[in-house]
């Protein structure tokens, strides 16, 4: 036979692979040599010095010494649960993926997280969350990282070294936590306004989510889908809560973080246990596939950007119920690794250069983070397919590997009969036309306006919603050191705004400054019949 690669420990996630930790009758060496003591060290007598060949006392410190990885460079508090995902079949006509099949069932694991604290801080900051899933479909896994925020900070990738020093605590001082009380998070978003809409999103109730069970979650980007037939569709997926959007105020949101950090994590993991397993429609608005990729004069390449749901419905294609939690942290939810590139048959990237960046970081960052290329053979990371790769070797590797021709062509394992053709399910890249160009670093002229939709964002707030965002910014820009910063943000505003600057201004004590672009209102959304883009899935 061919290469093949078997897996000691069978195909599950979950905890019960293999080895069971603390399962047996009495206690051993990790060489599984029976102990009779672990309270004392070995000794030259009772009140002597420790003996340096007491084996059990070293394998224990050094076991120990080594117990903690780093933790994940952004989002690196989580919590998460496994689940269920059950297609509506609706989405069959534009995607050939197996698991978006009438009736087909998926196992899930997801994962909930704030972005900018450490792996210790308190859950109820003001952040955008993450929202990531990973499908472990029969064709392999199919991750979704997405956030509770549908627009990002950046549009390209280069640029999230920069948003994340900018973000994360001060260098000097170490004072920690999302946008809170430094300087540098204000800086770059009033510099750099295509953070703007972003911005604003985390200054709205967005920021403050009352429950991991009452968020919704975007895939930010364009993602292209294709059917059976070879055709393809634009997309942006949506989870929609079955418990509806909710949000803390910040007096709850302050009190739950000093009473309860946990207060999320607990949340999620109560309600599982008590068998309140939160669910979540998945949907998709769905765009042609035209060779501008513009929707409505919307780029659809841009992650600041969004398509208002009133001109590209969401559209249900299935539901997804958590129903278990977690029984080991640190196998699950720790060494859970996520990507942008874990796609199958049907679903692939579009040219969004963020996407594009994120397509190189994730498994960088998991190389480092989780010691080695092998990660994927992690339980919770294994995907439930057959996996016949030609890798070998590495840092941790657990699989035992058959076969003596890991290399194409061969003829020493049958000739390595095993691609898929197209037809046979195997994965190919839609052929899409790249655009005869130059190499630029320039981004489109239709990535340049900043404003437009954070004032349509801001338009569309009630009452209460904005008295929330006025007091949000003025605290956070309140808390700034730098004059400069102030009177920065609030060109930002004045940019979105004329009343949202004017009551931030007197909140700080600044006068308002005038707006460097035109407040024109909003283009009205055209009514539905008139789009004649629409594309509906059924
Ligand atoms: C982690 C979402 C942009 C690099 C994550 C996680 C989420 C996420 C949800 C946590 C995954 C988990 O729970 O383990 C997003 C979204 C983005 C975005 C929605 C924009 C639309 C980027 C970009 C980069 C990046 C542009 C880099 C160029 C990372 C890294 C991690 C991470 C390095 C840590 C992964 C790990 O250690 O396993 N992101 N991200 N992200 N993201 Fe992003």
């Amino acid at each position: 036979s061919g290469p093949e690669t078997v897996s000691p420990t069978g195909q599950e996630t979950g905890t019960d692979q293999g080895g069971v930790a603390q399962g047996g009758a009495y206690l051993t060496t990790a060489q599984g040599a029976r102990l009779y003591e672990t309270d004392h060290s070995l000794k030259a007598g009772p009140r002597g010095p420790v003996l340096l060949q007491d084996h059990h006392l070293r394998e224990k410190i050094t076991h120990f010494d080594h117990e903690r990885i780093p933790e994940r460079v952004v989002h690196a508090r989580g919590a998460a649960a496994h689940g269920v995902f059950e297609s509506y079949g609706t989405a069959t006509r534009i995607t050939r993926a197996a698991f978006l099949a009438e009736g087909a069932r998926t196992p899930v694991f997801v994962r909930f997280s704030t972005v900018l604290g450490s792996r210790g801080s308190a859950d109820t900051v003001r952040d955008t969350r993450g929202f990531a899933t990973k499908f472990y479909t029969d064709e392999g896994v199919f991750d979704l990282v997405g956030n509770n925020i549908p627009v990002f900070f950046i549009q390209d990738a280069i640029k999230f070294p920069d948003v994340i020093h900018a973000g994360k605590p001060h260098p000097d001082r170490e004072i920690p936590q999302a946008q809170s009380a430094h300087d540098t998070f204000w800086d770059f978003v009033t510099l750099h306004t295509e953070a703007t809409f972003h911005t604003l999103w985390n200054m709205s109730d967005r920021g403050i989510p009352r429950s991991y069970r009452m968020m919704e979650g975007f895939g930010v980007h364009t993602f292209r889908l294709v059917a059976a037939d070879g055709s393809t569709t634009l997309v942006k997926f949506h989870w929609k809560p079955q418990l509806g959007v909710h949000s803390l105020v910040w007096e709850e949101a302050q009190l739950a973080a000093g009473i309860d950090p946990d207060f999320h994590r607990r949340d999620l993991a109560d309600a599982i246990e008590s068998g309140a397993h939160p669910q979540w429609e998945l949907g998709v608005q769905t765009f042609p596939d035209t060779e501008d990729q513009l929707f409505q004069g919307i780029d659809l390449l841009d992650p600041t950007k969004i398509v208002p749901e009133e001109i590209a419905p969401v559209q249900p294609v299935g539901l997804l119920t958590l129903n278990a939690n977690p029984s080991n942290y640190f196998a699950e939810t720790e060494q859970v690794a996520f990507h942008v590139g874990n796609l199958v048959p049907g679903i692939d990237v579009t040219n969004d250069a963020l996407m594009q960046g994120r397509l190189f970081s994730y498994v960088d960052t998991q190389i480092t983070r989780l010691g080695g290329p092998n990660f994927p053979q992690l339980p919770i990371n294994r995907t439930h397919a057959p996996v016949n790769d030609m890798l070998r070797d590495g840092m941790h590797q657990t699989a035992v590997h058959r076969g003596v021709a890991p290399y194409r062509p061969n003829s020493l394992d049958g000739g390595c009969p095993f691609l898929a053709g197209a037809d046979a399910g195997g994965y190919i890249e839609a052929p899409v036309p790249v655009p005869e160009s130059r190499k630029v670093r320039d981004a489109a002229a239709s990535f340049d306006d900043h404003f437009s939709q954070p004032r349509l964002f801001w338009r569309s707030m009630t009452s209460p919603e904005r008295e929330h965002i006025t007091a949000a910014y003025t605290f956070e820009l309140g808390k700034c050191y730098e004059q400069a910063i102030k009177e920065r943000g609030l060109q930002v505003l004045a940019n979105i705004d004329g009343e949202l600057c004017a009551a931030v201004a007197a909140g700080l004590g600044l006068p308002a400054p005038a707006p460097q672009v035109p407040l024109a209102d909003p283009e009205p959304s055209p009514a539905l019949s008139q789009l004649g883009r629409t594309w509906p899935l059924d």
